[in-house]
Formats: C-alpha cells, sequence, structure tokens
C-alpha cells in the first residue's frame, strides 16, 4: 500500500494511528476478488459472518419452518436490538428495526403533531424521501419548512439555527452526512440547540451509521433512523430507529398492527411500551440476524480505527481526484466523510459509472432530485459517486484515479 499523499485532518487533537488488519478484513469480504466496490454508500460489501448469519437462519426455516426457526432463535433476535442499542449508545426498549432507513424516519416524522403554522427546520442536504414527506404534511396540515442556512463552508450554521428558533418550531430534522457528498453537518450541535430549548430533534444517520462513532446521548437527538446496508455492511432490507426512551411515552406511531399495539379489549388496544410498537409482526428474521452480525462486526473491528480510515481514504481519494484537470470534487466541509462526488469533464456521470463498471469498478451516481435544495443551490450536475470504505485498499483507489486520469485524456 503506498503512503496517503492527502492531508489527513482530524477534529481531536491527538490522532492515534488505529489499526486495522485490513487483510484479514478483505479475506472475509468475498466480493473484494472480484470488485473494486466504491459503492459503499449505495451497499457496502457483507462480511463472511453476515452472510452466514443470513443463510444459516434462512436454512433452518427451510428446514423446520418459518415460525418453528423463529422461536429457537427468540434470544438471538432480541441479542440483535442489544447489539444495535450497544452501536449508538442506547438500551434496547428505544431500538425498532425496520426495512430501511426511509421507513424507520417516517415511523419518527409522521408520529409527530403538527398544525397550520408549526415550522419545520430542515438542512439544506436534506434527503429527498425525508423532504417530500415535510412537502407532504405541510400540504396536509399547514406547517411550514424552513430551511437552515449554511456556514460559508456549506456545512450548516448552527448560530443560524438558534436565531431560527421560536415558539413555532416543532421539529428540528436534518441529515447528518448526505447522499450527494462528504459533507458532515454539527448533529451535535443541532442536538444542544434543540434540548436547550427542548425542540423534538430527529436525525438521519444512514450515511453516518458504520462509518462514524455514533452516540445519541452526544448527539442529543430523540430519534435517529439508519439504515443496515449502507457503511454497516448488513444485508439489504434492513434498517433501525432509534426514539429516547423519554419521549417514547408521547409517540404514537402514524401505523399500527396488533403487534406494536395489541388488541386488549374489544375496544381497546395498547401501545408497546417500547420502540418495536413502531414495528409490524411479520419480519425477515434473516435479514435481522444478519444486520445483528454486522453490527457486531463493526464493534469488533473498532468504530474508532474504521472511521478513522474511511476518513483517511476519502481524503486521500478526493485530494487525487481533484488533481486530475477536468475533474471536478463537490464535497463540502473542512474535514469530510468518505463519500466523494466528482465529475469528470465532457463526460455524463452515467457514462463515467458504465466505463468504470466495465474496468470492474464500482462507482453510483447522484441525481440532483435526491437532494434538490443543494443541487439547486450549488447548480449541481448529476455527479459520480465514490464511496470507499475501511477494507478497500490505496491500490483499489488509484485504480478509479487511474481510470478518471486516461479519461479525460481520451
Ligand atoms: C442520507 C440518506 N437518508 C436516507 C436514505 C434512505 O435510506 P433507505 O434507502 O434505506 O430507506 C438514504 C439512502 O440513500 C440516504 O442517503
Amino acid at each position: 500500500m503506498r503512503t496517503t499523499r492527502a492531508s489527513f485532518s482530524f477534529t481531536h487533537t491527538t490522532v492515534q494511528i488505529l489499526m486495522i488488519d485490513i487483510g484479514k478484513l478483505r479475506r472475509e469480504t468475498p466480493g473484494v476478488a472480484h470488485r473494486v466496490h466504491l459503492n459503499n454508500a449505495g451497499a457496502a460489501l457483507m462480511p463472511t459472518p453476515v452472510l452466514d448469519a443470513v443463510k444459516t437462519h434462512l436454512d433452518r426455516e427451510a428446514m423446520i419452518g418459518g415460525y418453528e426457526a423463529a422461536e429457537e432463535t427468540r434470544d438471538q433476535h432480541t441479542a440483535v436490538y442489544d447489539s444495535v442499542a450497544r452501536l449508538i449508545g442506547a438500551s434496547r426498549d428505544e431500538i425498532a428495526l425496520a426495512e430501511n432507513a426511509t421507513i424507520a424516519w417516517q415511523m419518527a416524522f409522521y408520529a409527530q403533531p403538527f398544525a397550520a403554522g408549526d415550522r419545520i427546520l430542515t438542512a439544506r442536504a436534506e434527503y429527498a424521501a425525508n423532504y417530500v414527506a415535510f412537502l407532504h404534511v405541510a400540504r396536509q396540515t399547514g406547517a411550514v419548512i424552513d430551511i437552515i442556512p449554511d456556514d460559508e463552508n456549506g456545512v450548516l450554521d448552527p448560530a443560524a439555527l438558534e436565531e431560527m428558533i421560536d415558539e413555532r418550531v416543532r421539529l428540528i430534522a436534518i441529515t447528518w452526512v448526505p447522499t450527494n457528498g462528504g459533507l458532515i453537518n454539527p448533529a451535535a450541535e443541532v442536538g444542544r440547540i434543540a434540548r436547550k430549548y427542548g425542540i423534538p430533534y430527529l436525525l438521519d444517520a444512514c450515511q453516518a451509521v458504520g462509518q462514524m462513532a455514533v452516540n445519541v446521548e452526544d448527539l442529543g437527538c430523540d430519534m435517529l433512523s439508519a439504515t443496515g446496508r449502507k457503511f454497516l455492511r448488513a444485508p439489504r432490507g434492513t434498517g433501525f430507529l432509534y426514539v429516547r426512551r423519554k419521549i417514547l411515552g408521547k409517540l404514537h406511531p402514524p401505523l399500527i398492527d396488533h403487534f406494536g399495539a395489541p388488541w386488549v379489549a374489544l375496544d381497546r388496544y395498547d401501545l408497546r411500551p417500547d420502540a418495536r410498537r413502531f414495528e409490524t409482526w411479520e419480519n425477515n428474521y434473516a435479514a435481522h440476524y444478519g444486520l445483528g452480525a454486522a453490527v457486531d462486526y463493526a464493534l469488533n473491528v473498532g468504530i474508532d480505527g474504521i472511521e478513522q480510515r474511511c476518513r483517511m481514504l476519502g481524503s486521500q481519494l478526493r485530494a487525487d481526484l481533484s488533481e486530475i484537470p477536468g475533474v471536478d470534487v463537490y464535497d463540502l466541509g473542512p474535514d469530510p466523510a468518505a463519500i466523494v462526488t466528482f465529475s469528470v469533464a465532457g463526460r455524463e456521470a452515467d457514462d463515467v459509472k458504465a466505463h468504470m463498471a466495465g474496468l470492474g469498478i464500482n462507482v453510483s451516481r447522484s441525481n440532483p432530485s435526491s437532494t434538490l435544495l443543494d443541487a439547486t443551490a450549488r447548480n449541481l450536475p448529476t455527479l459520480v459517486r465514490a464511496s470507499p470504505h475501511y477494507y478497500n485498499t490505496e491500490e483499489e483507489l488509484q485504480k478509479l484515479v487511474e481510470a478518471c486520469r486516461s479519461l479525460v485524456a481520451a
């Protein structure tokens, strides 16, 4: 592996390089033998323990029956909640599993009571799925959406947020790391303001979980949503919602069934006391076990080491790409995460993606419509998105860099 040329800045005062055994982790990642996978912000490659957890349970379902397999693995299922809780510094009863981050987020968002004139404060980098839900609620209730201004680096400005607070602010809902670049919004500073003024705070941590340390106490969020398949390396179709115990009892899920709300009398249901009130009865148990295994895997690798290496690889790739004449890099903020978005002069993002696929390199594209506020404000084209993970090597990054260099020269 060649040494990194990119500057590696970290917000902590002392930078201790945490060792990760990349060789071992790659041996446990079958996909790396086939592709240079730089689409971890889309869906990361699952490691062997995750695959084994999913396959073992599916096999068991096939052998003894789905309900019976769930019954005999009841403790393993509970342990998934414990693992997710450990990952984010929460308790088991504050976690609901979901089929993706969007459902998790919607459960929390649509549980908020809005009335005409209520304000929803959000960030410029907000994800499309969340923003259309704001628009929907605004249309239905007369609530209004206000965008928190950015600072000169394009990062959400906490001071500007604080100035916006008044008695009509009903919810602060922001994305921590967006889908369209390495920007890291100051989620914990937003949390401090939300707490100071007693405003519910919903954090979209979809792109953060699995590549960064996440602690709901430090973040001060009341609700947090995340997906399994991205940096967490879990199977597709998994996600989770965290809801702070203090507000759980006040939130009625927007949709219920007899699992989240047992039918206790002919004319009555009781909501479950824990966050599983946001779940329904039927589940993909195999996928849940995959999620649990992915969380345990990340915890075993060590979140701080993961964060450090992701940040280092992201910043190296960004620096190398930005040295190529004709390549423009679009990531915002002083110390971006491992999502690198760029364009290649004279080439559509789709062409670049297809060209890279032909070379065995997986990258993806980011459409303006997935972050329309930001794309409009910055006049963004469709971007190529490369998102390394800790199991990627510097040689793999160089393959992408060289491929971009030849594309520009062609
Ligand atoms: C920032 C962000 N939030 C939410 C989502 C939605 O996640 P999911 O597809 O798991 O619902 C994504 C997906 O790309 C995302 O990037």
